[in-house]
């Protein structure tokens, strides 16, 4: 089983002026462990991307990260972001979040070609897998995620895959404060890294399978201390250096 480097992502969603974007990255970078022990990404908004690069330049704990692109290249979409844009300016890129599935009708099939798009354009990406309450409820976890990994991976090669991360977040959790169990989160992990072993075979065990949802400097090292989970993608706990960066030292802890 090849050991696998965690790795944190906070994803600032639509919160942050640029300049409190800077405020931002300027204060985790105070509080971040001189040496995190794990990859340490920043997801801010589009429009804070350049500025926040800038002030990260030349720190190798940080990296940086958009939260959304667009599936076409460069052309007549008004209003949206295309990969070969983003190149320049990140090298991760969040694709398929539950929050743009709900909210902006984004479909498997979209989200696939959303990841096509960035792995042409050499990004990184990490795609976002997660069940709701009710398919939660109906016991159907593991077989939504797996099913939206399948979507989400089918026809890349194993190159490709193994430059991306998955990240679980039931979409109950995200926001919520209600953190999934260890073994729920275990066992959608364990879903998606079997859905990842059948298309890629044992490339599949060197993509990292984060989770997402509620995370905060309480439940990280119990989370981390799960082999099966690579990472963290934090929502609502990033906008806050000190919570954000005691979440980076747990991973970088037990990595
Ligand atoms: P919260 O950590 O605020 O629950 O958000 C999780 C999330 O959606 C990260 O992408």
């Amino acid at each position: 089983m090849p050991q696998r480097r965690r790795l944190v992502a906070g994803n600032w969603k639509m919160h942050t002026t640029v300049a409190e974007a800077v405020t931002l990255a300027e204060a985790i970078r105070a509080s971040l462990p001189a040496q995190p022990g794990c990859d340490v990404v920043l997801l801010p908004p589009f429009v804070s991307l350049w500025a926040v690069g800038r002030h990260i330049a030349g720190d190798s704990r940080l990296q940086l990260g958009a939260q959304n692109v667009h599936w076409a290249p460069p052309g007549a979409h008004t209003g949206e972001i295309a990969a070969a844009m983003l190149v320049d300016l990140c090298r991760f890129v969040l694709i398929g979040h539950s929050e743009r599935r709900q909210e902006f009708g984004e479909t498997d099939r979209l989200v696939h070609r959303k990841l096509e798009a960035a792995l042409t354009a050499g990004l990184l990406p990490i795609v976002a897998v997660g069940e709701s309450q009710a398919q939660h409820d109906a016991g159907r976890a593991r077989a939504v995620v797996a099913a939206q990994t399948r979507a989400a991976f089918g026809g890349c090669s194993e190159d490709e895959a193994a430059r991306c991360a998955v990240a679980y977040e039931p979409r109950w959790a995200i926001g919520t404060g209600r953190a999934a169990a260890g073994s729920d989160a275990v066992s959608a992990a364990d879903a998606i890294r079997r859905a990842l072993r059948a298309m890629f075979g044992p490339v599949a065990d060197t993509i990292r399978i984060l989770y997402g949802g509620s995370v905060d400097q309480d439940n990280a090292p119990g989370l981390f201390a799960e082999p099966a989970i690579d990472g963290a993608l934090v929502g609502g706990a990033s906008l806050r250096p000190g919570p954000f960066c005691a979440i980076v030292a747990a991973a970088g802890s037990l990595g």
